[in-house]
């Protein structure tokens, strides 16, 4: 499974860079905003940093603007991958910037038949927001195992990429699920790492090394 940060904050980016195992990056309007920079300027660092797929969303609502926007952020870096919205619109600018060979992350996914348009569309990945269904009670894993059927039902090559992941059994059940990407806030990252008995073990055995007086 790989792991992106769900996260439009470079030092974020940079901490958790700094182990060695993050793929990527999805950022969303609202995280852009909540940063107070240059979009442009922001992306080309995020792509400094981290060598995997950067996500960067459009913020036209018709097809023809969003392309235009796409073929603008797919200059900025090889690696960014255009974001449009599950949309009638995004689903056609989808389909016309893929056939151009940009990467396409169609995403606001809430439903099995979104994504079955945005496999057909030939999307490189779709975003289910797990979270958010969730928050309405609804069962937003059911949704990631639905999608991880069908698209193994017709082959299709679109990955799933969860989204809207809001605690560490999110990541757990979407790695069962077999979402192929899950992508996190920086705190549940970092609470990937987290077990008591793993630091109450470590204390132990570094005490009773000290103790015998071992080098
Ligand atoms: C995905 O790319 C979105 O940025 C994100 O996961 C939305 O998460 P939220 O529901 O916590 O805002």
């Amino acid at each position: 499974m790989q792991f992106f940060l769900d996260t439009a904050n470079v030092k974020e980016i940079y901490e958790a860079n700094s182990f060695g195992i993050l793929d990527g990056v999805t950022t969303n309007p609202s995280l852009v905003v909540k940063e107070g920079r240059s979009f442009t300027e922001m992306l080309q660092e995020i792509c400094k940093i981290v060598d995997g797929p950067i996500s960067a969303e459009v913020v036209s609502v018709e097809a023809d603007a969003m392309v235009k926007e796409g073929r603008e952020l797919a200059k900025i870096h090889k690696n960014i991958v255009v974001k449009c919205p599950l949309i009638p619109e995004g689903i056609k600018a989808t389909k016309r910037l893929s056939a151009e060979g940009i990467r396409v992350n169609v995403t606001l996914c809430f439903s099995p038949t979104q994504a079955l348009l945005a496999a057909k569309a030939g999307a490189w990945c779709v975003s289910p927001f797990i979270g958010r269904l969730d928050d309405v009670s609804s069962d937003g894993m059911a949704l990631i195992r639905q999608i991880v059927t069908i698209y193994e039902n017709y082959d299709y090559k679109t990955l799933v990429l969860v989204a809207s992941v809001r605690h560490p059994q999110h990541v757990v059940e979407s790695a069962l699920a077999g979402g192929h990407i899950c992508t996190m806030p920086y705190g549940v990252f970092q609470a990937l790492f987290k077990h008591p008995l793993t630091d109450a073990g470590l204390k132990r055995f570094l005490e009773d090394w000290k103790a015998k007086g071992q080098q």
